[in-house]
């Protein structure tokens, strides 16, 4: 659906909502990963991209100190919070996302005032594709627009993750954030987690008669769950068995051969492995080789699935059908446990389609969501 389109729809639903018109209307997009999966945390390198959908929110100023929040996605009475409260543990839900926004700026001392919300969503939720950090960065947008303050996007970024962290209290990495708030239409994110320093790699699959496609698998997750958490922490348990300060600093996946506890020798067997694939797949982009990197999407995906122990039989089952019908390559993304693949395909996805939706009728799974993935341009004002 066109900017436009999007605009018009979420204003007038503010409209309806609030009777007036908003202040502005903001996009933040949704985020695929190349390469680099549980990386962030661990301070390497990340490849993702954002997608042409994400989080809409019509917004405009309040100036009684109250922030009020409507999503589409949730309806029923909208969240009225006084700003002068809000504190980690007093908003749960679905709410605490905006407003766990709206509290990491104030306490970061940017004078966020009132504001009503009317958030939209053309991402579908819990899909690995990022719905949470897309409202994060919607709402921040919306926010310092209102209210006028220049917020560095890699400042930006670190807010909304604060959210998250702090205000939700999911322990997630940078690279949702950064992603959404810092890709560029037709290029990869190459984001170094440690110093944060971002640059763009060309990602161009049409150029190179390829497409990039996500396959939902209906499979859900949750990063809030605790099994997220714990991989976290058996990275860091192998970082300083290690003696290092966390697993970028390992070099070579020889390394981790020297740790004792077999599990903890795998998640650092996979994050060395991980960073090594990124700095691969950048070479290949960048000398224009993308169906090059589809054997790195494989091998990151068994390394996922065998050492990080993260897959689902969905991800695994649509990853083997997918290279069946002749993808380049694919993988699971995300958090794990559920959610989605990405498939290099060529341009004619059909084959690879029909391919993976004849597995999961044969295993009697409900259809996979297919959605095309071209890389797109991070959050903006769209009016
Ligand atoms: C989730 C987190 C990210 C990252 C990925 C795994 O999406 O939000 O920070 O850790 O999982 O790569």
């Amino acid at each position: 659906m066109s900017d436009e389109a999007d605009a018009n729809r979420v204003a007038g639903w503010f409209g309806d909502c609030y009777g007036r018109q908003p202040e502005g209307v903001w996009q933040a997009p949704g985020r695929a990963n190349l390469i680099g999966e549980h990386t962030d945390y661990n301070q390497g390198w990340v490849l993702p991209f954002a997608l042409d959908r994400g989080v809409l929110v019509a917004a405009a100023c309040r100036h009684d100190g109250m922030l009020v929040i409507r999503s589409r996605q949730a309806p029923g009475e909208p969240a009225t919070l006084p700003l002068a409260t809000v504190a980690p543990g007093r908003v749960t839900g679905w709410a605490a996302y905006p407003a766990g926004v709206a509290w990491a700026l104030r306490e970061a001392g940017h004078p966020v005032g009132g504001a009503s919300l009317a958030i939209d969503s053309t991402l579908p939720q819990g899909a690995g594709l990022s719905s949470s950090a897309a409202l994060e960065c919607a709402v921040a947008l919306a926010l310092t627009g209102l209210y006028g303050l220049d917020v560095p996007r890699p400042d930006l970024a670190i807010l909304a993750r604060r959210a998250e962290n702090d205000f939700v209290g999911v322990p997630s990495g940078i690279m949702d954030q950064s992603a959404s708030l810092l890709c560029q239409a037709s290029h990869a994110l190459l984001l170094d987690c440690r110093s944060g320093e971002g640059s763009a790699v060309p990602l161009e699959p049409a150029a190179a008669g390829l497409a990039l496609l996500i396959v939902d698998t209906g499979a859900r997750h949750a990063l809030g769950d605790g099994r997220y958490a714990l991989r976290r922490s058996e990275c860091d348990r192998a970082a300083s068995a290690l003696g290092v300060r966390c697993l970028r600093d390992v070099a070579g996946a020889d390394a981790a051969d020297g740790l004792a506890d077999p599990v903890l020798r795998r998640r650092a067997r996979h994050v060395i492995t991980e960073n090594h694939r990124v700095e691969q797949a950048v070479a290949l982009l960048r000398a224009g080789d993308l169906a090059g990197a589809g054997e790195l999407l494989c091998a990151s995906h068994a390394s996922l699935r065998d050492d990080f122990e993260i897959s689902w039989p969905e991800a695994d089952a649509t990853v083997s059908a997918a290279m069946d019908a002749g993808a380049a390559g694919a993988r699971m993304i995300g958090g794990g446990f559920g959610g989605s693949v990405i498939a290099l395909v060529p341009a004619d996805q059909s084959a690879v389609r029909t391919g993976i939706g004849e597995e999961y009728t044969r295993r009697g799974w409900p259809p996979p969501g297919f959605l095309d993935a071209p890389p797109s341009a991070s959050a903006h004002r769209l009016r």
